[in-house]
Formats: structure tokens, C-alpha cells, sequence
């Protein structure tokens, strides 16, 4: 299969976002990623998507860098492969960007409950995005789809019950994520909009179970109360990135959607 789409990831070593990665360079995407490390990307690729190493080296991109830092983030957005006159300031950016960062629990010494590595994360690296867009507008806005969480919804709870008691003490990712969340909903209403439309997937509880396939995903859109198809209690890593693949980026089409955005909760 053959398409001209590109897509810009950040996360890419992610447990939900390399199989999204995997299955877009597979589909013939031309993918950007930004990551700390460009070997553990790669071989995350092949030893556990069967990515071919030739198509790795054709399809995609690697940028080494901070996810904070504008300058790694802007090469991401508008890859030298779609700008190949001026790559410094070319205004082609990529059709649609995914975002499946997150940071993990640490315990600090003295301390027996895990905190965030870093609490403001999410909110960050969706900041830098939106600026880096802003700084350099592009030809056609790109869509933006990121992962988020169920246990944030302004319409109440949208775990099951017994959940809700974890949920409560995830209390500083979730401000995190709310706030990242927010920032792209109130982004594509902007005058100069950096974004064309955005889709946040908020899954349940992750696991590193197998891919089941994402017909086994329920899934439903939240608009204007609970997403009640779709509460329940996890779902895989490797689903998640699926159905990020088939229902978001495989249907992405650019310049079409402007100005919406969707909120999708996915879980078994
Ligand atoms: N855990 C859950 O049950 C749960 C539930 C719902 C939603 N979520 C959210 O779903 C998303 C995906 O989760 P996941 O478990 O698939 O992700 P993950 O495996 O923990 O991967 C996180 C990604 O973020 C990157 N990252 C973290 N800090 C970074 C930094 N400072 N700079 C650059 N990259 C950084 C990691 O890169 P490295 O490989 O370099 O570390 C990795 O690629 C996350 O936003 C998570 O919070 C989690």
C-alpha cells in the first residue's frame, strides 16, 4: 500500500505509540519521530513490530532531542523531507501529529508513595508544539491527536466504581493531562489557529497485554455527558496504538475538520 500522508510522533517509544508508529510506516506513511534515544526507536521497530530496517531508513525520520526544546520539535513538524528547498523555513509541516508522552512514577528518597518524574510534562511538550506551529504557520494546519486518560472528564466519573478509588490518587498526571487537554481544545478556536482539528483518546487502565485487534476495542465520543459505551476497566498498549492507527491517522484527512475536535474514550 502506498500514501503520500505524514505523520510526526512524539513518544514514539512508547508502549501505545510504536505500534501506531509501526503500523503507519507499514501503510507506506512518512513518518518524523523525536526521541531521546534513536537506537532503542529503531530497534524497538524491528525486534517487536517487524518494521524492516529498509523501510525504517526510507519512511522515517529520526530527530534526537528534548521534547521541550523548539528547535528538535520544529525539525519534527516540518521534516526537510517535505520542505527540501528550504527545510530551515520551509511551511509544509507533517498532515498529523501524534503525542503518547508520558512520564513514569519515581520514588524520591524519604518518600513512600511514587511521584511524577515530571508533573508538568504533558502540558509542555503540547505547549512547545503549539508555539513551534505558531512561530512558523504552515501551508495547511495539521491535525493533532494525543493520548490522554479517562479520570478527567468535567461530565463526572467515567471509571468503573471500583476504580475510582486508584483513580483518586493519580491526582497530579490528571491535572497535567487536563491541562494538556485544554490547550489544544481551546487551540484550534485561536484566530491564527497553529492546529486544524485535534483528537484526544482517553484510554482505561493500560496493560502490555497482547494486540487483541481493535474490533475488541469499545470505544465511544464523548459529547456533552459521559462516554458510557465505552467505561470499563483496561485495554492494551498495543490496541490503543492500534486503534490510533485505524479509526485516527488512517482516516485523518488534512485541511478537512478545521476548527473541531473530538474526545474518544477506548477500553475492552
Ligand atoms: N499507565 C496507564 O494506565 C495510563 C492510562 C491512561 C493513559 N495513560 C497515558 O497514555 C499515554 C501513553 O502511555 P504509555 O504507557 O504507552 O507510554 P510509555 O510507554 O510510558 O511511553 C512514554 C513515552 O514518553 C517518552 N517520554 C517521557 N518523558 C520524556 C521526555 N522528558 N522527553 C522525551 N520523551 C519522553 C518516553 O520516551 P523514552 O523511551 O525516552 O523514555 C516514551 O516514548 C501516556 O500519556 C500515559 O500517561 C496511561
Amino acid at each position: 500500500m502506498f500514501s503520500n500522508k505524514s505523520v510526526a510522533f512524539f513518544g514514539a517509544t512508547g508502549g501505545s505509540t510504536a505500534p501506531c508508529l509501526a503500523q503507519c510506516l507499514k501503510a507506506g506513511y512518512t513518518c518524523t519521530a523525536l526521541v531521546r534515544n534513536a537506537e532503542k526507536l529503531t530497534t524497538l521497530l524491528e525486534t517487536s513490530h517487524s518494521v524492516p530496517h529498509e523501510l525504517i531508513s526510507k519512511s522515517l525520520t529520526i530527530v534526537v532531542g528534548n521534547v521541550k526544546d523548539p528547535v528538535p520539535v520544529t525539525q519534527t513538524l516540518f521534516p526537510a523531507i517535505l520542505n527540501p528547498s528550504d527545510p530551515t523555513k520551509g511551511n509544509k509541516s507533517v498532515d498529523i501529529i501524534v503525542s503518547g508522552i508520558g512520564c513514569y512514577p519515581i520514588i524520591k528518597k524519604g518518600h513512600w508513595l511514587p511521584e511524577q518524574e515530571d508533573p508538568t510534562l504533558c502540558q509542555d511538550v503540547i505547549s512547545t508544539i503549539l508555539n513551534s506551529l505558531r512561530a512558523r504557520p504552515p501551508l495547511v494546519k495539521p491535525g493533532l491527536a494525543m493520548l490522554s486518560t479517562t479520570g478527567i472528564s468535567k461530565f463526572g466519573r467515567d471509571v468503573p466504581l471500583l476504580m475510582a478509588p486508584l483513580y483518586a490518587l493519580l491526582h497530579v498526571p490528571h491535572l497535567d493531562k487536563k491541562v494538556m487537554e485544554d490547550m489544544a481544545i481551546a487551540a484550534v478556536k485561536e484566530e491564527r489557529a497553529p492546529i486544524g482539528s485535534y483528537v484526544l483518546v482517553r484510554p482505561s487502565l493500560l496493560t502490555n497485554g497482547e494486540a487483541k485487534g481493535v474490533h475488541k476495542v469499545r470505544w465511544d465520543v464523548e459529547n456533552g455527558g459521559i462516554a458510557k459505551k465505552a467505561v470499563g476497566y483496561t485495554i492494551s498498549r498495543a490496541d490503543v496504538g492500534g486503534f490510533v492507527f485505524e479509526k485516527v491517522v488512517g482516516p485523518f484527512e488534512s485541511g478537512r475538520d478545521e476548527g473541531m475536535g473530538k474526545i474518544i474514550l477506548v477500553t475492552y
